[in-house]
C-alpha cells in the first residue's frame, strides 16, 4: 500500500454493514502482513466512550443539535490525537468506522446545522488530516433499517437514539452521504451494500485494489 493510502474510513447509514466490512478488511489486510489499527467514531479512546455513551443514550432526548456536533467532534478530537496520528506515524493502516462524512451527513445535512458548520470544526478538530480512502457501504434505507432492527432486537439496548430517528431522517442522511461522494470522487468509493457480508467484502476488495 502506498504511503500515502494508509488512513481508510467507513461509511453508511445505520444498518449499511459498514462495522462489519470493516472487520473483514481488517482481517484480510493482516493477512496479507499489514499492521492494522482499527477504530471507531465516537468511542475510539476512553474518553470518547464516555462521549459516546452521553450521544447515544435513548434518555438524552434533550440534547440540542450543536451541543450533539461538538460531542462528536470532541470524540475526534480525542481519538486523533491520542491514536489515529500516533498510529499512521508509526506505519500502521488506519481503519476507521466513521469519520467527518459521518457528521457532515448526520449533523450537516440531515440536521440541518450546514456543511460550512462542520468543516469549520473539523478543520479545529482535525488540523488538516483527512481520510486518503472512504468506503462508502451503501443501502437503501429499508434494507439499513430492517438490518437494524434485526440488531436492536438482539440487544445492544440503550444505544438507540439515532436509531429511533424516523425513516424520513435515514432517507436525508443517505441522500448526503451520496452528494459528499459525488463531491468527492477521488476519495470516496461507494459500494452497494447489499447481499451477503462476503459478496460486499469482495466488493470492497476490488476497490482497494489499487491501494494494497
Ligand atoms: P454506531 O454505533 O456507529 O452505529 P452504526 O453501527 O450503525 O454505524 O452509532 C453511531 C451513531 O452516531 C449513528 O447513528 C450515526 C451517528 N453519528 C452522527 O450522527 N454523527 C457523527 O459524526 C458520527 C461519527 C456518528
Amino acid at each position: 500500500m502506498p504511503e500515502d493510502r494508509r488512513f481508510i474510513t467507513f461509511e453508511g447509514i445505520d444498518g449499511s454493514g459498514k462495522t462489519t466490512q470493516m472487520r473483514l478488511l481488517g482481517k484480510r489486510l493482516r493477512a496479507r502482513g499489514r499492521d492494522v489499527y482499527e477504530t471507531v467514531e465516537p468511542g475510539g479512546t476512553a474518553v470518547g466512550q464516555q462521549i459516546r455513551r452521553i450521544l447515544l443514550d435513548s434518555t438524552n432526548q434533550d440534547l440540542r443539535p450543536t451541543a450533539e456536533l461538538l460531542l462528536y467532534f470532541a470524540s475526534r478530537a480525542q481519538n486523533l490525537e491520542q491514536c489515529i496520528v500516533p498510529a499512521l506515524r508509526a506505519g500502521r493502516v488506519v481503519l476507521c468506522d466513521r469519520f467527518t462524512d459521518s457528521t457532515l451527513a448526520y449533523q450537516g445535512y440531515a440536521r440541518g446545522l450546514g456543511a460550512g458548520t462542520v468543516l469549520a470544526l473539523d478543520r479545529i478538530a482535525c488540523r488538516g488530516l483527512s481520510p486518503d480512502l472512504t468506503l462508502l457501504i451503501d443501502v437503501d434505507v429499508d434494507t439499513g433499517l430492517a438490518r437494524m432492527r434485526a440488531r436492536n432486537a438482539n440487544g445492544t439496548a440503550g444505544e438507540t437514539r439515532l436509531d429511533d430517528e424516523p425513516r424520513e431522517f435515514h432517507r436525508k442522511v443517505r441522500d448526503a452521504y451520496l452528494v459528499i461522494a459525488r463531491e468527492n470522487p477521488g476519495r470516496i468509493r461507494v459500494i452497494d451494500g447489499r447481499g451477503a457480508p462476503e459478496e460486499v467484502a469482495a466488493r470492497v476488495w476490488e476497490n482497494m485494489q489499487d491501494h494494497v
